[in-house]
């Protein structure tokens, strides 16, 4: 049975102030609740004040990005043992948003999934075609060599420790979300693609969760997919009230 796993990514919102309420008011608003990870990604300067708050709650701390070096003259890069040290347990890979703006590819995915790995750290990795791909009837070939590539040479014991995110690019920040039916239909190519290339135990094993838009009035729906085990949430992990309702009906 996969645990339903709930991730907020903060984006680049939040001072360390305005950390310190919204994480003070979560903990105390979802402190009974069970049966779900839930986790927050702050932006880097926030994360140790947020690593202190909910060391001793149910909350889990992610970062949003890593650099795959583990030292060195790498200025303005962030490496996997910094974030260890500053508090994560987990942290986003080959976000849409950082493959688009600043460059991230397959490659790198792959790069970064090793070197955050190798000092435990759990990888939530991210994979998604364009408007322009689904419309082109793309969007199974472009999630397959995200896939491929992105996980090329990665062992079963390792696959197990990730976390897969589908996150459609034309359905973030766009009000648009994929509908259920949509979701469920790549998260099913994703769990059969892991059986073909691994095995069936691995496959049932690995948690699949759908990204973009996802809200309090639609996350019951996506979240009851046969083959949709939680949320990566952007604006409505912004404020307390709204991720936790989203929270509370993807129970
Ligand atoms: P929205 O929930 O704001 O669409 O963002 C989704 C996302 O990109 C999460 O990583």
């Amino acid at each position: 049975m996969r645990k339903l796993f709930i991730a907020g990514n903060w984006k680049m919102n939040k001072t360390i102030s305005e950390t310190v309420e919204l994480v003070n008011s979560l903990k105390r608003e979802v402190s009974d609740i069970e049966g779900v990870d839930i986790v927050i990604c702050p932006g880097f300067t926030s994360l140790s004040e947020a690593a202190d708050l909910v060391i001793d709650s149910n909350i889990g701390l992610g970062a949003q990005n890593v650099y795959w070096q583990e030292k060195g003259a790498f200025t303005g890069e962030v490496s996997p043992m910094m974030l260890k040290d500053a508090g994560c347990k987990y942290v986003i890979i080959g976000h849409s948003e950082r493959r688009k703006y600043f460059g991230e590819t397959n490659d790198t995915v792959l790069k970064k999934i090793n070197a955050v790995q190798s000092v435990r750290l759990i990888p939530i990795v991210c994979v998604g075609e364009t408007l322009e791909e689904r419309d082109n009837k793309k969007t199974i070939e472009v999630i397959e060599k995200q896939l491929q590539d992105g996980f090329k040479g990665i062992n079963e014991d390792n696959l197990e420790k990730i976390i897969i995110a589908y996150e459609p690019v034309w359905a973030i920040g766009t009000g648009k979300t994929a509908t259920p039916e949509q979701a469920e239909e790549i998260h099913k190519f994703i769990r059969d693609w892991i059986q073909e290339k691994y095995s069936l135990d691995l496959s049932e094993e690995v948690r699949i969760i759908y990204g973009g838009s996802v809200k309090a009035s639609n996350a019951k729906e996506l979240m009851s997919q046969k083959n949709i085990d939680g949320a990566l949430v952007g604006g409505a992990s912004l404020e307390s009230q709204l991720f936790v309702e989203l929270i509370k009906n993807s129970l």
